[in-house]
């Protein structure tokens, strides 16, 4: 049985309550740090943790708080990512709305850390429930004096708000949050520089994930170096996965880092296999952002070890630049999955969500979903399909922020791990359109 460093509580009746929260052991890293530690000495321990963002991209936290540029009398901002969009993801929605309290300590200790006196939470807008359990527990956390002026007598001030997004997935983009924060269009920005020099009203700012603050009262607790005794090298801790997709037990896990794949899969402790006995054919292991692994290279990698749930186990063997741990949304899909439909599925998502600023992005993810449509329903020919990787590379690497990337990768993938089954659409498109049609293999 894995640890749960975050998650130990989360079923308990009423933790969303302070008092109840008290009694598990809350609050007591805003205690520690504010009473015991200087801010320093907080981003050393976050530091030693080896803690990497949760949100997607694995950056190193502490390297990142570190960044923080302190310029004399500019104030600076901690503002917490929880625009959870990514197809496949809602471990953060979950995080919140149980244990609102457990976000609120790690925004208070994280932002005596950075030296923030006012930090917020950008919530998806949909998740409308979630702000609102979310703004009890502040006021609640304010009526306790672990908000506002001299907290805990400490001399530390804070003041901590939560801003709905109005319901696009480019918020998330942690410039294009910045961006609707000031009240603006949702447009990401160039990087650098980096919000941890020019940030939340171009003062300096650092854009975290939920889970990652979330993280950090148990690294204050337990010490920065106890943390990093969990998981595998350069993975460190505990991660949550929101396993979907054909499996026995979807849900929510805490996990390892450094569990083995199939056993993540198939043990009974967290998915109990696929469903309805059938067998696996793919899975998307991070998100719809991260590239679609078949089952004989999600369950080993290409050199034949067991493949782990670590950032650096996860990754396609150099055809990405980043992990495909990505934000923990698993997706898992059984042998009747049409991968075609799956992915045009993805391709339309992306074309409605690009903000449209990059050219190669808002025509390229426009062009993946009209190929893909011609494709899925029995039009396509056999060039579109080296079309679509054409498409795809022209993307890459030419927008302001990921979100081409995520849009182009997937497809690429798809097309690399299942040009069969994409051949079989344009060969065979009566029989490939028919609904819940399965590709009967080579
Ligand atoms: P990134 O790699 O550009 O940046 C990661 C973080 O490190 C950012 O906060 C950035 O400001 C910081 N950083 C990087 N270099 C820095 C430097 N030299 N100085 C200071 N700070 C620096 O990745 P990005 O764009 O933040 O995230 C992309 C990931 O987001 C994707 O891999 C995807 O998995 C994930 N994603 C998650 C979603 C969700 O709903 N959780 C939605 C969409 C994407």
């Amino acid at each position: 049985m894995g640890r749960k460093l975050l998650t130990e509580h989360i079923n308990v009746e009423g933790i969303e309550k302070l008092d109840v929260y008290r009694k598990h052991g809350g609050y007591r890293s805003v205690e520690k740090a504010l009473k015991t530690m200087t801010p320093d000495e907080v981003v050393e321990e976050v530091k030693k943790s080896g803690l990497r963002g949760r949100g997607g991209a694995g950056f190193p936290t502490g390297l990142k708080w570190s960044f923080l540029a302190k310029p004399e009398g500019v104030p600076r901002y901690l503002v917490c990512n929880a625009d959870e969009s990514e197809p496949g993801t809602f471990k953060d929605r979950e995080l919140m709305s149980k244990l609102p309290h457990l976000l609120i300590e790690g925004m208070i200790t994280g932002s005596y850390a950075l030296g923030a006196n006012t930090s917020y939470i950008y919530i998806r807008g949909e998740l409308l429930y979630v702000l609102r359990i979310l703004e009890k527990a502040i006021a609640e956390a304010y009526a306790a004096g672990f908000l506002g002026k001299n907290i805990l007598g400490s001399g530390y001030d804070l003041d901590l708000f939560v801003h709905p997004g109005g319901g696009a997935y480019i918020c998330g983009e942690e410039t294009a949050l910045l961006e609707s924060l000031e009240g603006k269009r949702g447009n990401p920005r160039n990087k650098p520089p980096f919000p941890a020099v020019q940030g939340l009203y171009a003062r300096p700012t650092v854009v975290n994930n939920v889970e990652s603050i979330a993280a950090v009262p148990v690294i204050v607790n337990e010490g920065g170096d106890e943390y990093a005794k969990i998981g595998v090298g350069k993975s460190t801790g505990t991660k949550l996965f929101s396993a979907c997709g054909h499996l026995n037990k979807p849900g929510i896990y805490e996990i390892e880092l450094g569990l083995p794949v199939e056993e993540f899969i198939y043990s009974d402790e967290y998915c109990g296999g696929i469903w309805k006995g059938r067998d696996l054919k793919a899975v998307v292991a991070g998100g719809s952002s991260v590239p679609i692994l078949p089952k004989e290279l999600i369950l080993k990698t290409a050199t034949g070890e067991d493949r782990l749930m670590t950032y650096e186990s996860l990754s396609d063997g150099g055809f990405i630049t980043g992990t495909m741990l990505g934000s923990g949304g698993f997706i898992a899909m059984d042998e009747t999955t049409n991968i075609v439909r799956n992915t045009w599925s993805f391709s339309r998502f992306y074309h409605h969500e690009s903000c449209g600023q990059c050219s190669p992005c808002r025509e390229g993810t426009g062009w993946l979903e009209k190929v893909l449509h011609r494709l899925v329903h029995g039009h396509g020919q056999m060039h579109d399909i080296d079309l679509l990787v054409s498409v795809a590379k022209q993307i890459e690497g030419n927008t302001i922020c990921p979100l081409g990337e995520a849009a182009a990768w997937p497809v690429a993938a798809a097309v690399r791990h299942f040009r069969d089954e994409f051949e079989w659409h344009v060969t065979h498109p009566q029989e490939a359109t028919k609904p819940g049609a399965v590709f009967p293999g080579k």
